[in-house]
């Protein structure tokens, strides 16, 4: 094993990137060492470069999505093997960090990746099918919607004849909000998005694709009213933006739970105390969220290899780390149903 690597260091609080050789961090007890051969990019890696959140310490490596090979055990590990091919997610912390090439990750919230996915498509997952799963499935505090995982005893197809609307099925978050929503039965699973994504969207389990190009927000009521009739009790607004939330919130029917994953932006005067605002939060790692993150990631190798769950459309960036700070620009702009993956082995 060599000791060193290359990391992409975000050099200071919303400076610039450079790529630095690093230690390679040891695996602690119940931890993995991972060599990282695809990694995936997130709108949040963007937006701690541009506004100079959730991050204090500098010089700090980001990304949030790995997809590897384990090299090292760390104390008591006795689930994976050496050789393992594994997917997991990343954090705020340069040892678990994935914008570099090796990095540390506690096992229990680690799965093997079966053979009818590629390094490259098992990385699109972590982070976003984490913000689907903790913002819907989670029960222990305001961060989740309280619903029963499918993946638990019992949950499988519980809210069967449930509506769902899901704004924004086409995002990495809202492609995951619709695999989860139908593993757990909700039916119709109404969402919207552009309409050359209605096919693709349909594959995952959408039962209705809204053009958002066709249909103004100001009809959306109406035009989910013309395919069910029964309350909307869940809303997951994977956007998030001031006027998709302020329309989800009007949809929404009393005793009905909004799931947002930006900052809340709903009026205050139209704010009532029967219908829930849940802040989603899409990290595995803090102890809020790890009760459902150690639930799912026992489940998730068999759930990929049923094909239930599945990757997002994979874009390959060029030039390993390199290429990442121009890709998170490419992001930025807008992907449609797309992620960009780096490659970090492969940086010159
Ligand atoms: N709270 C958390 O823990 C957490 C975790 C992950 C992500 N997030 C946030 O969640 C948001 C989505 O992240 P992501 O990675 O899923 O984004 P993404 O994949 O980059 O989103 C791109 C997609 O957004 C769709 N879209 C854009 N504006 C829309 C609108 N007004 N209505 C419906 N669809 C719209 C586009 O659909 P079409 O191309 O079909 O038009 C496109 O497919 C970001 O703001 C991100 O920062 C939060």
């Amino acid at each position: 094993m060599p000791t060193q690597q290359k990391s992409l260091l975000l050099l200071e609080k919303q400076g610039p990137f450079a790529i630095q050789n690093t230690d390679i961090p040891e695996p602690g007890p119940g931890e993995l060492l991972v060599e990282i051969h695809a990694t995936a990019l997130n709108p949040v890696d963007w937006k701690i470069q541009v506004y100079g959140i959730f991050i204090q310490d500098y010089p700090a490596v980001l990304g949030q999505d790995a997809a590897g090979i384990v090299k090292e055990l760390g104390e008591g590990v006795a689930s994976f093997a050496v050789g393992d091919k594994v997917l997991h997610q990343g954090y705020f912390t340069n040892r678990n960090a994935t914008f570099q090439q090796y990095t540390t990750v506690p096992a229990e919230i680690v799965a093997k990746i079966p053979p009818n996915l590629t390094l490259n498509q098992a990385s699109t997952i972590p982070l976003t099918l984490a913000t689907a799963s903790c913002g819907l499935y989670n029960t222990k505090s305001n961060s989740g919607a309280g619903f029963l995982a499918p993946w638990e005893e019992g949950g499988l197809g519980k809210y069967a004849g449930q509506p769902i609307l899901v704004i924004g099925g086409s995002s990495s978050v809202g492609q995951h909000v619709i695999q989860v929503a139908k593993l757990s039965g909700f039916s119709p699973i109404i969402t919207t998005a552009s309409a050359r994504n209605e096919g693709y969207l349909k594959s995952l389990g959408a039962t209705h694709v809204l053009d958002r190009n066709a249909i103004p927000l100001s009809s959306l009521s109406g035009a989910v009213k013309d395919i069910t009739l029964e309350p909307i009790k869940l809303v997951y607004d994977a956007i998030s933006e001031t006027d998709t939330q302020n329309t989800s919130y009007d949809i929404l029917a009393s005793g009905g739970k909004i799931v947002i994953v930006l900052s809340p932006a709903i009026d205050e005067s139209k704010r009532t105390a029967d219908k829930e605002v849940v802040s989603a939060a899409g990290n595995v790692h803090i102890p809020a969220q790890r009760a459902v993150g150690v639930s799912l990631y026992k489940n998730l190798t068999a759930l990929l290899k049923a094909g239930d769950i599945k990757p997002n459309n994979v874009e390959l960036v060029p030039n390993g780390l390199k290429g990442i700070p121009v890709a998170l620009e490419k992001l930025r702009a807008g992907v449609s149903a797309l992620k960009l993956v780096a490659r970090p082995l492969e940086t010159p």
